[in-house]
């Protein structure tokens, strides 16, 4: 089997429990962004990169893809991780606005949002978020406004489940 390293960047934990998962699965090493830099990327024959969403943006993965650009040939899957629901039109947004015309298989999977364990700031933004969803008319609201509503009053929500690294899985294997 070839030698997979997983490479995650996770504020609250779930992009890490994914990577925990897919690691468990590919019998992968695992390290942080951080870490990266004490790992010699040259002994492993592929690399799955996997980050949490935050205003559209995939934690870390800039700074990941300037060190993994040294070796251009590594193989490379992406994984992003977020609280939108998973679909097709938020799996483009993700991939587009975050990996350009970089060429390499990506998957988008939902993960958790708990108002009571974020940072003050990220529970002002999420606060001024669910704000600014009260003022559109309910009908207009799109499942996503509605999910943040309810968990910017206080509905902590959690949407990782270990099948969803399913078909990240097949894909690495059959690299
Ligand atoms: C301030 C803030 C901004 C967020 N922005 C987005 C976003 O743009 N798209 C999205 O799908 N989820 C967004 N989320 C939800 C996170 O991506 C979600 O909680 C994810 O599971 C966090 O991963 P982690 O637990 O690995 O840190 C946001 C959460 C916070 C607190």
């Amino acid at each position: 089997m070839n030698r997979f390293l997983i490479v995650y960047h996770s504020k609250y934990g779930s992009t890490k429990r994914y990577a925990e998962w897919l690691a468990g699965h590919l019998e992968a090493d695992l390290c942080t962004g951080r870490q990266l830099k004490t790992v010699n990327l040259s002994q492993y024959d592929a690399v799955l990169y996997g980050g949490s969403v935050f205003a559209g943006t995939i934690s870390g993965f800039g700074k990941f893809l300037k060190q993994a650009d040294s070796l251009p040939d590594l193989p490379l899957i992406v994984f992003a991780v977020g609280a939108s629901p998973v679909n097709d039109e938020t799996a483009q947004a993700v991939r587009s606005a975050n990996l350009k015309d970089r060429d390499v298989p990506f998957f988008y999977l939902r993960g958790a949002l708990d108002l009571a364990s974020a940072g003050l700031f990220d529970r002002s933004i999420l606060r001024m978020i669910g704000k600014s969803i009260r003022k559109k008319a309910p009908e207009t609201r799109s499942e996503w406004d509605q999910t943040l509503l309810r968990c910017t009053a206080g509905e902590a929500a959690d949407w990782t489940r270990p099948e969803a690294v399913v078909p990240i899985v097949e894909c690495a294997l059959a690299l």
